[in-house]
């Protein structure tokens, strides 16, 4: 049974006793009936049951009806409110209905009608108030994305300087790097009958690793860079990941994994940009081959179109993710790849665009299992 307080509240406003308690036992199954004799008493009970709807009878002795709508009215423009009308008083009702009330009824009123006009009232009422809420909540969200824009704004400008400065630093690392590697070549030269490296040649290695670093790192922020700059066309999904598992093939392949495709024939297409779009989800298959290398496992990469968006689904049969990982798997810089070639921006640089194409990212994994990410975008209606 539903609770009381659930139940929708309806206020009845009538001098007779007769037609007060029977629409008290009429509706009383359905709804939180308050029962008032007079206007005054309806309103105090308005104001503090804020019903759902409103019963009242137009002819009372001191305020009438009419007089309690107005009044009503006041105090809350939404609630519906029903008149009940004498026989043949249709002039009354059609002032009513003017002044603001939603419906009427003629007494005696026939009980199956009361309680379809009853219904259709309370949800009437119901519908205005979220509607309302709505509002308020169009409004809340609106100022947040102003807030959001500002930031952006403020991010876009910082944005701009940064890619001048990733530019201006290339070329002074890109020098370092020329002059690390001939230095490395050099060592190597001089040592070439040592038989062992020694530790210049190791702490040059450290240096020149690093630098490869850095220089990864560059390419990686300046070609994210364009996300924002690039206008979006028309890609196909379907298209740009056989394009994708065809590149990672012989990787795979050098790997000894098994790379598995299973791809829908509908073209499945999005405004895009197809470069981010192939980086996106490049991460994702590379991530997924370099976690069942050493197991040799497998990798299925599948792309399954559903009304109104496409799922990118990569499984693998890897080494899975702790649960204590998981939180922290698309924050830039966070890898478990320390020392080989990981820089833990993959992820995030994923999420990011998958983002920016108002799709969205799942994981699941199991440790020593494997991990299933999906990526979910929406298509273009068509
Ligand atoms: N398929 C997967 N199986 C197991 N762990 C994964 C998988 N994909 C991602 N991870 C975990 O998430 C971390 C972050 O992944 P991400 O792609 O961002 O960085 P990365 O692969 O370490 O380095 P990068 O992609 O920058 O070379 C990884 O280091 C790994 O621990
Ligand atoms: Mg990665």
């Amino acid at each position: 049974m539903t609770a009381a307080s659930d139940l929708p509240q309806v206020l009845v406003i009538d001098d007779e006793m007769g037609p007060r308690e029977s629409l008290r036992m009429l509706l009383k199954p359905n709804y939180q009936v308050y029962t008032a004799d007079c206007v005054e008493a309806g309103i105090k009970l308005l104001k503090e049951k804020h019903p759902d709807a409103v019963i009242t009878d137009i002819r009372m002795p001191g305020a009438s009806g009419i007089d309690g709508l107005r009044r009503i009215r006041e105090i809350d423009p939404h609630v519906a409110v029903i008149m009940l009308t004498g026989f043949g008083a249709l002039e009354t009702a059609q002032e009513a209905l003017r002044l603001g009330a939603n419906d009427y009824i003629n007494k005696p009123f026939d009980a199956r009608e009361m309680r379809e006009v009853i219904g259709r009232n309370v949800e009437r009422t119901r519908l205005h108030r979220t509607g309302v809420n709505a509002a308020e909540e169009i409004k809340e969200l609106n100022n947040r994305l102003l807030k959001e824009l500002a930031q952006k704004e403020r991010l876009a400008s910082l944005g701009q300087a940064s890619a001048e400065f990733v530019h201006d630093l290339g070329n002074p690392l890109t020098i370092v790097w020329g002059y690390v590697q001939l230095l490395a070549k050099k060592l190597e030269e001089s040592e070439k009958d040592n038989g062992a490296k020694s530790q210049n040649a190791k702490e040059l290695q450290i240096i020149e690793q690093n630098v490869r670093l850095c220089r990864e790192l560059l390419t990686m922020w300046q070609s994210y860079g364009s996300v924002e700059a690039t206008p979006h066309k028309p890609i196909s999904v379907s298209a740009l990941v056989r394009e994708v598992v065809k590149g990672v093939t012989a990787m795979a392949a050098q790997n000894g994994v098994e790379l598995k495709s299973n791809l829908c024939d509908d073209a499945c297409t999005l405004l895009g940009d197809s470069t981010q779009m192939t980086r996106a989800i490049q991460n994702v298959i590379i991530n997924a081959v370099q976690a069942v290398s050493e197991k040799k496992g497998t990798v299925t990469v599948s792309c399954v179109r559903k009304d109104f968006y496409v799922d990118v689904r990569v499984e693998d049969t890897g080494y899975g993710i702790a649960p204590a990982q998981m939180a922290k798997i698309f924050d830039p810089y966070f890898t478990t790849k320390q020392g080989k070639s990981g820089t833990g921006l993959g992820l995030y640089i994923t999420k990011k665009v998958v983002e920016d194409h108002n799709g969205s990212i799942k994981v699941d994994s199991t440790p020593q299992v494997g991990t299933t990410f999906t990526i979910r975008l929406p298509l273009l209606n068509n």
